[in-house]
């Protein structure tokens, strides 16, 4: 994720003090790093592809001077691949305002559009740029800088942290957000902006939330907040007790916990860069999948590892029933080595939180090689498969620093539903009015994970009072996947034996395992399928299986009276969506048992985070 570090004060070590916040930002993971200076003759700008040490050797070749105010930023690409010129800071036209942002701007190619037509020329492929150009050309008409970044902000859809400056204010710093985390941190002749506390802990305790709309103003004596008319208000201020490591996940114990705690945020950054307000249809015009290339394939591979594996499932099973799109999964490590039915005819997807994964990057290089489109829906942008690729799908869910993947894995799943969406419509299998209807689910999707987060205390106890030998997940139709999602998440966390199984088939087999000491998590979401599943948890129950329901809301309490010993109740909706829903509960259940065994769940044994080896 992109970090944003800035400072201002009365003695001259500006540059050193924006250097050490960056350098504390840096396990968010990064691609670029850039800094601006403010000094009498303008302001400085100085920017390097790759780690920080580059700036660093960068500014002490160049002499770059101290200074007294200035912002900073690592950059984690979304639009653009990681470059010198594609790092922040970005400036305007006439180099009289520069900005750092983190976030995502939705409308920036309209804006972008609107500014080029009104002359104005852009160095890089960011959505940022469009920043200062937008607030330098509201600030060129009565220089004042509130006015020009709220007019800016209000044109602005999507989310944004910035750090700004204006040419002709060296002695001030200037920040707003909304939906994206930025704090004001407060010091002795010196004040400071940071997108997370880590970057200022040493210098400060005492920090400002920013709130949705609010501009923060700067200066060495003072900090001034208004909303967005410009009138003052006033914040609370925070005094941060964590230590520096708690401090870098969040406050969170770890980064694991703090990724599953960023999904409403990071699933609503996936929907939110292909919805559009006034539009009934995904917005998709770059993935190169129209009617005629629909029309004209013999078939859909799509190919993946772990859990984006999973991601893979639980989108063929919608892009069948939905789309009608007869669509094959594989693990790319089988994949590749089978010698698959691949032509110009074949559309394949392949599917990876960071885009190195070999075996799914081998799986689509032998695809191109053999006439196909590639398709991938990838994560970390500037990543290989993210390059090789002919089209490619983001999920916005910012880096992912637990080797256990979460909100990356959720934030595919948003990509899944939306490209169903899409097939289905180019098929005809979807109306717009229907979309317009799962458009509205589809944005509710945040709030309901936030309601099962909720649930953590609740979900932390069922933990705590079991101590299973081995678990079962079970379910039906899109609750089967969901299923071999929990199961891997508890076996790669807590080393803890357990399968998926599709209920129906308990029975051919799996049954005999069954005895007192086997845990089964029953997931139970899908309403046409639901006695049926339930029929198979009564029978491991009378076998003494220990058994947890995770139900939605809309399944009659009294199916489960006698079969469940716990049940975790999660909000009903869109039989579709429940997928990603009901795997919330699933993370956390893996999550607290891997920590009651006292094991460490960031880096659990034996694993890493992105597998560049076959
Ligand atoms: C997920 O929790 C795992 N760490 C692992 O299964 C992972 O999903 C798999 O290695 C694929 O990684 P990718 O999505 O980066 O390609």
């Amino acid at each position: 994720m992109c970090g944003i570090i800035g400072y201002i004060g009365r003695e001259e070590k500006a540059s050193d003090m924006i250097m050490e916040g960056l350098a504390k930002l840096e396990y968010r993971g990064y691609d670029s790093a850039g800094i601006a200076l403010a000094t009498p003759s303008g302001i400085l700008v100085e920017k390097t592809k790759g780690k920080l040490v580059n700036l660093a050797d960068h500014l002490a070749q160049i002499g770059f001077p101290k200074g007294y105010a200035g912002i900073g930023h690592t950059r984690w690409a979304t639009h653009g691949e990681p470059s010198d010129i594609n790092a922040h800071p970005h400036w305007s036209q006439n180099h009289d305002v520069v900005v750092v942002h983190n976030g995502i701007i939705e409308n920036y190619m309209q804006l972008r559009q609107e500014l080029l037509q009104n002359g104005d020329t852009f160095l890089s492929e960011t959505d940022t740029e469009i920043i200062p150009h937008i607030i330098a050309q509201y600030y060129e008409k009565d220089r004042d800088p509130v006015r020009a970044i709220s007019q800016a902000i209000s044109r602005m859809r999507g989310s944004y942290a910035l750090g700004i400056m204006f040419a002709d204010r060296p002695g001030e710093l200037y920040a707003a957000r909304k939906d994206s985390p930025l704090v004001v941190g407060l010091g002795r002749h010196e004040n400071y902006i940071a997108s997370d506390i880590p970057a200022v802990l040493s210098h400060t305790r005492d920090v400002y939330f920013l709130e949705d709309y609010d501009i923060a103003i700067l200066d060495t004596e003072q900090i001034r907040i208004v909303d967005r008319a410009g009138h003052s208000v006033s914040r609370d201020v925070f005094h941060v007790t964590w230590d520096v490591a708690a401090a870098e996940k969040g406050g969170f114990p770890h980064f694991m916990l703090k990724e599953i705690h960023e999904q409403p945020h990071v699933v609503r950054e996936t929907l939110n860069s292909r919805l559009l307000d006034d539009v009934d249809a995904p917005k998709m015009e770059d993935l190169g999948i129209s009617k005629e290339v629909l029309d004209g394939l013999k078939r859909i591979y799509m190919v993946a590892c772990g859990t984006s594996y999973h991601a893979a499932m639980v989108g063929k099973y919608l892009i069948e029933r939905v789309a009608r799109l007869s669509t094959i999964v594989e693990t790319a490590s089988e994949f590749r080595y089978r010698d698959p039915i691949i032509d110009e005819k074949t559309l394949v997807i392949v599917v990876s939180q960071s885009g190195e994964t070999a075996d799914t990057l081998a799986a689509l290089r032998m695809s191109k090689q053999a006439g196909a489109k590639v398709l991938g829906i990838v994560n970390v942008v500037g990543s290989s498969i993210s390059r090789e690729a002919d089209y490619v799908f983001y999920t916005w869910a910012g880096p992912e620093i637990a080797v256990a993947s979460t909100k990356a894995y959720s934030c595919q799943l948003a990509a899944m539903y939306l490209l169903t969406a899409h097939f289905a419509m180019l098929r005809g299998k979807m109306t717009p009015e229907e979309f317009h209807e799962l458009k509205g689910d589809l944005i509710g999707l945040p709030a309901k994970i936030g309601e099962i987060l909720n649930q953590e205390e609740e979900i932390k106890k069922i933990v705590d009072a079991v101590d299973p030998l081995n678990v079962f997940y079970v379910g039906r139709g899109l609750d089967y996947y969901t299923g071999m999602e929990g199961s891997l998440k508890l076996k790669e966390i807590a080393y803890l034996h357990s399968e998926a199984y599709a209920a129906g088939e308990l029975k051919h087999g799996p049954i005999a395992m069954i005895e007192p000491g086997t845990l089964v998590i029953g997931i139970v979401t899908q309403k046409s399928l639901v006695e049926k599943t339930i029929s198979n948890l009564k029978e491991v129950k009378a076998r003494g299986a220990q058994v947890l329901c995770i139900a939605t809301e809309d399944v009659d309490p009294s199916l489960m009276d006698g079969v469940a010993d716990e049940r975790i109740i999660i909000p009903a909706g869109n039989w579709m969506f429940t997928s990603l829903l009901a795997n919330i509960p699933q993370q956390l259940i893996a999550y607290y048992m891997s920590v009651k065994k006292g094991y460490d769940v960031d880096k659990p044994r034996n694993l890493a985070k992105s597998v560049t080896v076959e």
